[in-house]
């Protein structure tokens, strides 16, 4: 398939209204749509991810008229929820409605719906006048997309087309809320923090670890390995002493070191490839960079990545999760250190 790149918004329509897949920025990540009332352009979106089809897809409108098309109900808490959030990073679990297509959600009862605050997707969303099923547009496993580059990288004839918006401002994926239990849970932190959400709802539930998600996932793609580069990245939990140390043991062992560290960070260390992710002191700056960088260490044949952890604290929570599934768990603990 020959993928054309920077689709206007009206051929990016007309190609969804054709039941083909097309790529289009977000506030939060490169989304990869198709119509969700239709299981032959959703068996499209899987294919082009290789995404494993147990793992339910995020169903996109374009303004709150679209949603009685998508969810079969809405809760009181749902609807606080969406006039606080919307348009904006936040995912809400529902009741489904018979329209979705099966293949969207997995077989579930529930769907996942947003409207996402970018005016290319809003635009778009409301030029197809149609409910949009869209994942990150990166093949599965890979960080997700938040340049159109970084989907062409990836998905390069394997998708009819791209609407290129530029860099996407918040970097990482929304917040996942199921709202159809009671409190709401929290699956996936995101763009939303959990403090913003019970600001306006009240208490919520946050999904269990990760450890405890693989065993019996609630969300499924909390099973799924994640965001990894190519070379394995390990979590270095310890002081800048400490971290320096395990670069120089590495480096005895012949290894081609990357690291990832805060901007403050970026000259304390020595290393093969020194990436930084955006200020500790503004957390808006390390989402928004975070992805690319984890894609950058790709061009370097590496060894080994280590990187600073993040503290789970407002915007930090989403951070701290994708690193710690970027890692696959991979943590480097000083033991002396408390
Ligand atoms: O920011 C985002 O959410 C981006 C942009 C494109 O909107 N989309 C995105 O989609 O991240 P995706 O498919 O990569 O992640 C969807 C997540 C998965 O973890 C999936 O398991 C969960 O939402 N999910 C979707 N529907 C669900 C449902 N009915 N019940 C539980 N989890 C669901
Ligand atoms: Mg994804």
């Amino acid at each position: 398939m020959n993928t054309k790149f920077d689709l206007s918004i009206e051929e990016a329509a007309a190609l969804l209204q054709a039941e083909e897949v097309v790529a289009f920025p977000t506030e939060t990540v490169y989304g990869l749509g198709a119509d969700a009332t239709s299981d032959a352009a959703i068996a499209k979106i899987f294919a082009a991810k290789g995404r494993p089809n147990d793992n339910p897809l995020i169903v996109h409108i374009g303004s709150i008229e679209q949603l009685p098309q998508v969810v079969a109900s809405v809760s009181d808490e749902a609807q606080q929820l969406m006039d606080a959030f919307w348009p904006g990073p936040l995912t809400i679990i529902l009741p489904k409605q018979a329209g979705i297509a099966e293949s969207v959600t997995a077989g579930l009862p529930s769907v996942g719906v947003r409207i996402p605050a970018h005016p290319v997707a809003l635009a778009l969303l409301q030029t197809v006048d149609l409910p949009i099923a869209a994942p990150s547009a990166n093949v599965s496993g890979r960080p997700s997309p938040t340049k159109a580059q970084h989907v062409a990288d990836d998905l390069d004839g394997k998708i009819a087309g791209i609407v290129d918006g530029g860099a996407t401002e918040i970097g990482l994926e929304s917040t996942v809320i199921d709202c159809t239990t009671t409190p709401p849970t929290i699956l996936r932190p995101g763009g939303v923090t959990q403090a913003e959400i019970e600001a306006v709802i009240g208490a919520v539930c946050m999904a269990v670890s990760l450890e405890q998600a693989e065993s019996t996932p609630k969300s499924p793609g909390m099973k799924y390995t994640h965001y990894a580069p190519s070379a394995p990245l390990f979590l270095v939990k310890g002081d800048r002493a400490y971290f320096a140390g395990v670069i120089a043991d590495a480096k005895a062992e012949g290894k081609r070191v990357g690291i990832l560290v805060p901007e403050e960070q970026a000259a304390s260390y020595a290393a093969e490839v020194i990436l930084t992710c955006g200020s500790k002191a503004d957390l808006p700056s390390v989402s928004k960079r975070l992805y690319d960088a984890l894609r950058e260490f790709d061009a370097h044949d590496l060894d080994v990545i280590y990187a600073e952890p993040f503290y789970a604290t407002d915007l930090g929570e989403a951070i701290a999760n994708r690193l710690q599934k970027a890692s696959g768990g991979r943590v480097i603990t000083d033991k002396h250190s408390n």
